[in-house]
């Protein structure tokens, strides 16, 4: 029971600030300050439009809409749009209403849209899916089961971080500029399903992802870091000097992915992985593991939910582990279940590394040394589910916690192995 409360609160503290980070952000120091600060700040005050929360209703579309412009259904975006519904609904963002979360909403008050919005602001912040989830919750009140059958169109609520959420507000749909940079004008508009688009650069800017990824100064902190400060993380890199955005790593060609932590291509893309040895002297073997975060626009990880490991252990003849060989190190931001303190932060920062030193008795079964680069993207939230089980703080939602448990369980993954033969003495 301990645990829920206070990890509601954490991130509760979102709920009382509407704006993304939009004080003080300066461009890094080559660009040129006085063409830049025009669109710098034109592109701050867009976004505090369009991030303000709770989002306004869209409202009554324009007449001459059809229908299909007038849906925010992605799968609706999608019959004119199949490339981006294609990668979208493969993406994460898609997955955003997953049962982790629903497991906590159904233990809200149907009514309690300022609770709900504490959560759903970022997790599917459409004030129709604020709409769909209160309707939602007080039909449970009546059905005996939490797990709603699926139904052939979803509803809006439980389709997480939907297009419309980025890209409509009044009917009025934005995007970023064409490819060629190139904007469409009222005229051409006019002839354009769902009225044409308005065009504006804050799409192309990694200040467009902050609303989400990135807590306000004065919420939640740890050790004085905010407990997400992706954002901030970047800027202070390489990569924001060098002009490389969150959008050009995670929407390569515009793309609509977003793949992150949880694909081991884009870890193994982040980050390099070099294993040295296995020497053999005297008894003991030596080696050595190097893990550098090269490519990582931010902190490897940047969250406090993943755990990333590095290892180095003897193996037997077949392949067997010998486990009392191993030598690990951690590489994370290791946080208590009550998120109280800090126990340590070993994540790596842009372009720094660690380097595991293996020095140890050769065990007499071994034949071979093994390294290897261990993955668990959820590993905060499988404790923090488990927990929730054993305690009786899933309330309603124990079966979708359960589920949800399985996936964080199942997400873990090796991003590299080396296996290195043991030189004879
Ligand atoms: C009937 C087909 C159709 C539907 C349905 C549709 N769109 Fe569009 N959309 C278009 C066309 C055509 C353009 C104009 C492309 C151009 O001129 O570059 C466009 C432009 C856009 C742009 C601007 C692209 C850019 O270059 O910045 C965005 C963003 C967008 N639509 C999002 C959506 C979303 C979100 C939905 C669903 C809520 C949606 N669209 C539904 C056909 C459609
Ligand atoms: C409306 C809020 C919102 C916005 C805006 C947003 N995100 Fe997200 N993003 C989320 C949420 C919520 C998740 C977690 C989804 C889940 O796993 O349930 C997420 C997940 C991700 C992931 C996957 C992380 C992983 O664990 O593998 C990446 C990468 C990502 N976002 C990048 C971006 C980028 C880049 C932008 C800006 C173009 C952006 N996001 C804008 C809310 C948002
Ligand atoms: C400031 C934006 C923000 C707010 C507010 C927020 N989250 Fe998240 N949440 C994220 C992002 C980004 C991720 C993905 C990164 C990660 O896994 O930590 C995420 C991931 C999660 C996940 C794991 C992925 C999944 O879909 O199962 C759960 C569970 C979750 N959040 C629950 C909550 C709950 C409950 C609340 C309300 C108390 C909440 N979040 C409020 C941004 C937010
Ligand atoms: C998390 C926010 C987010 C969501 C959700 C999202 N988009 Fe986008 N979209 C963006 C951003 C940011 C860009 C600009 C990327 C860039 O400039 O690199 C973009 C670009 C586009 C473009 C222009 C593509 C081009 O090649 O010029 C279209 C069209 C579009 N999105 C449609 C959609 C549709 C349809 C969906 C849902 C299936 C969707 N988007 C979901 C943020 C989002
Ligand atoms: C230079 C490329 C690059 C840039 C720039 C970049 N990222 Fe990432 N990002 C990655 C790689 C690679 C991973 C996978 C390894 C990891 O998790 O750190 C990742 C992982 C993530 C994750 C997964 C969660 C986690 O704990 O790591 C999120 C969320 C995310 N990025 C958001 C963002 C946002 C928001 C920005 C902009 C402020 C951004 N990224 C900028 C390359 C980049």
């Amino acid at each position: 029971m301990l645990a829920l409360p206070l990890f509601l609160l954490a991130l509760a503290g979102c709920g009382e600030r509407a704006a993304p980070d939009v004080s003080g952000v300066t461009q890094p120091p080559a660009v040129d300050a006085a063409t830049d600060t025009a669109p710098d700040a034109a592109v701050a005050a867009f976004l505090e439009r369009h991030w303000a929360r709770p989002l306004a209703p869209q409202g009554q579309p324009p007449e001459k809409f059809s229908p299909l412009e007038a849906s925010l259904a992605p799968a609706d975006c999608g019959s004119c749009h199949a490339e981006q519904y294609r990668d979208w609904h493969s993406a994460l963002h898609a997955r955003a209403m997953g049962p982790g979360l629903m497991g906590q909403l159904v233990n809200m008050a149907p009514h309690a849209r300022d609770e709900h919005q504490d959560c759903i602001r970022c997790h599917a912040p459409l004030a129709e899916q604020a709409d769909g989830l209160v309707e939602a919750l007080g039909a449970l009140g009546q059905a005996s089961s939490v797990s709603p059958a699926p139904v052939a169109s979803p509803p809006l609520h439980t389709q997480g971080v939907v297009c419309a959420a980025c890209h409509v507000r009044a009917h009025e749909h934005l995007g970023p500029p064409r490819p060629d940079g190139s904007v469409p004008d009222a005229a051409s508009n006019v002839s354009l399903p769902h009225g044409g688009f308005t065009a504006d650069k804050a799409f192309e800017d990694a200040r467009f992802c902050s609303a989400c990824h990135q807590f306000q100064p004065d919420q939640y902190a740890l050790n004085g870091k905010l407990l997400e400060n992706t954002y901030e993380e970047w800027k202070d890199s390489r990569h924001a000097r060098e002009g490389r955005t969150c959008q050009s790593c995670h929407m390569p060609g515009r793309r609509h992915m977003w793949r992150g932590i949880h694909d081991p291509e884009m870890v193994r893309g982040g980050v390099d992985f070099v294993a040295e040895g296995a020497r053999l002297s005297g008894g003991i073997v030596d080696a050595a593991l190097t893990v550098r975060n090269s490519a990582t626009g931010h902190y490897f990880p940047t969250y406090v939910t993943p755990r990333v490991t590095a290892e180095i252990e003897q193996v037997g003849g077949n392949g067997q582990a010998l486990p009392q060989t191993r030598e690990t190190r951690v590489i994370a931001r290791q946080v208590p279940l009550d998120l109280g303190h800090e126990i340590a932060d070993t994540r790596l920062p842009p372009d720094s590394e660690v380097r595991l030193i293996y020095a140890r008795p050769r065990h007499p079964g071994a034949v071979a040394l093994v390294y290897r680069l261990r993955v668990e993207p959820d590993e905060f939230y499988a404790r923090f589910y488990r927990s929730l089980l054993t305690d009786g703080g899933a309330g309603q939602g124990a079966t979708l916690i359960q589920e949800a448990l399985a996936q964080a369980e199942s997400s873990a993954f090796v991003a590299f192995e080396e296996r290195h033969p043991l030189p004879e003495e």
